[in-house]
């Protein structure tokens, strides 16, 4: 979605210190117990997540539409590669236990795009694999952002626990609120999800 939006938000960026990674890739690290992992960042953006993880996990595929993370920070870490979403299949990656991180991207995205990408990680992930997502919710869309005005849409979190069962999802754990996602003015009302393949 919003494919040139997204190519010229990163072509600013290039080249620039990469900021923080977020607060979720931190809260992804402390909820597991073993990074003997292959981690998909989905929609990575400029991939900072992507490497911060690179740090502790095996193997770590940043994906995106566009390609936002510089080609500097990929030859800087080894174990780090970009793949654009066409091409991710279990086939094309390294085949270790998976995890899929997807941040601030359910709400970048239209209904028919979510329900493609959850059949899509139905189909890629194996039983008790895991899924970690963060989004804005409902009560965040009349709230201060700190980004320009662009694509976002606003869902509850049941809603998408829902949505997660039909692709055979089980929720681990969940919770919602501020104070997960600071940047500047933006306090954001999000969702977090992790979610097992049954
Ligand atoms: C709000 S940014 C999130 C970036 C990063 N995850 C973060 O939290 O900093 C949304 C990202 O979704 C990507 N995106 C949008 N639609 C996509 C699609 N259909 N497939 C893959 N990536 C997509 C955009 O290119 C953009 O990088």
């Amino acid at each position: 979605m919003e494919k040139e939006y997204w190519k010229k938000y990163y072509k600013n960026k290039l080249n620039k210190t990469l900021p923080p990674p977020s607060q979720f890739a931190a809260f992804t690290i402390s909820y597991l117990n073993s990074y003997d992992l292959t981690v998909i960042d989905y929609a990575s953006g400029d991939g900072r997540d992507s490497v911060f993880f690179s740090n502790y996990f095996s193997k770590v595929y940043t994906v995106d539409q566009v390609q936002g993370i510089s080609e500097t920070e990929i030859t800087k870490h080894e174990n780090l590669e970009f793949l654009y979403p066409e091409n991710l299949s279990r086939s094309n990656i390294q085949t270790d236990n998976c995890i899929v991180y997807a941040r601030f991207f359910l709400h970048a995205i239209s209904d028919e795009e979510q329900s493609v990408f959850m059949q899509n990680m139905k189909e890629l992930l194996l039983p008790n694999e895991k899924i970690f997502l963060e989004f804005r919710v409902d009560e965040d869309s009349t709230r201060t952002k700190a980004t320009e005005a662009h694509y976002r849409r606003f869902q509850t979190m049941n809603e998408v626990i829902e949505q997660l069962k039909l692709f055979d999802f089980k929720t681990l754990y969940s919770v919602q609120g501020m104070g997960f996602a600071m940047y500047k003015e933006d306090d954001a009302f999000v969702a977090r999800i992790v979610a097992e393949r049954i």
